[in-house]
């Protein structure tokens, strides 16, 4: 049975401006910098359904924003985990805005957004991500809460169709499982993360390696 340890992994310590993450996505979450299709896919909803989710890459706005502290701090986190070893070029092109409008369908993350590199679906090194779920996808994500994430769980099947086996609520950054079945089905409202996507290890192997290293307590 798996447990609560390999589903998330909350970091209180790490520090992000929110007010400069509100700005950009003020200014930049509009229909030509943002994609409801990608995400459509993933979540197996009709782009046409209620008020589309959408995915928004740091990467596909006209501004640069690699100069932010808050990247350099992600790519230090990280610096050895292999997925995200490649530094703040690596990181900037995995990192996007995720925007929830209302209930979160139950879902696994795979497709080719959340591949550690997202124009290839390959991982750093060349190598098809080799998860569960085929070629592409990712095993957690970092999420970084910006704005109303904390008002509705996050939960976890044990299967598509099965019990609800675990719910976490965001309070700090957190690593979250992405690879067991997820979604949040009492979601009414807006909310909005910053998400890391491309890793391909295992969530509890992450933390773990965190904590010897000094950079989480
Ligand atoms: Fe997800």
């Amino acid at each position: 049975m798996i447990t609560s340890e390999e589903l998330y992994f909350d970091l209180p310590n790490f520090e992000y401006d929110r007010d400069t993450l509100l700005e950009i996505s003020d200014e930049y979450l509009k229909p030509q910098y943002s994609d409801i299709h990608r995400l459509s896919k993933v979540l197996g909803r009709k782009d046409t359904d209620r008020s589309p989710h959408c995915l928004m890459f740091f990467n596909d706005l006209p501004e640069d924003f690699r100069h932010l502290p808050l990247i350099s701090d992600i790519a230090e986190l990280f610096s050895n985990v292999g997925s995200q070893s490649d530094g703040v070029e690596g990181i900037y092109k995995r990192l996007f805005f995720f925007n929830v409008k209302d209930q979160l369908e139950w879902h696994i993350d795979d497709g080719e957004d959340y591949a550690v590199d997202p124009e290839l679906g390959l991982n750093h090194s060349g190598t098809a991500y080799s998860g569960p779920h085929g070629p592409t996808g990712r095993s957690f994500g970092f999420n970084i809460p910006i704005r109303g994430c904390a008002e509705a769980p996050t939960c976890w099947m044990d299967k598509f169709g099965g019990d609800i086996i675990c719910e976490h609520y965001y309070t700090s950054p957190a690593l979250i499982n992405t690879e067991q079945v997820h979604g949040s089905p009492d979601n009414q409202g807006e909310r909005l993360f910053l998400s890391l996507g491309g890793f391909y290890e295992g969530l509890r192997d992450v933390k773990y390696q965190l904590i010897r290293e000094g950079k989480v307590f």
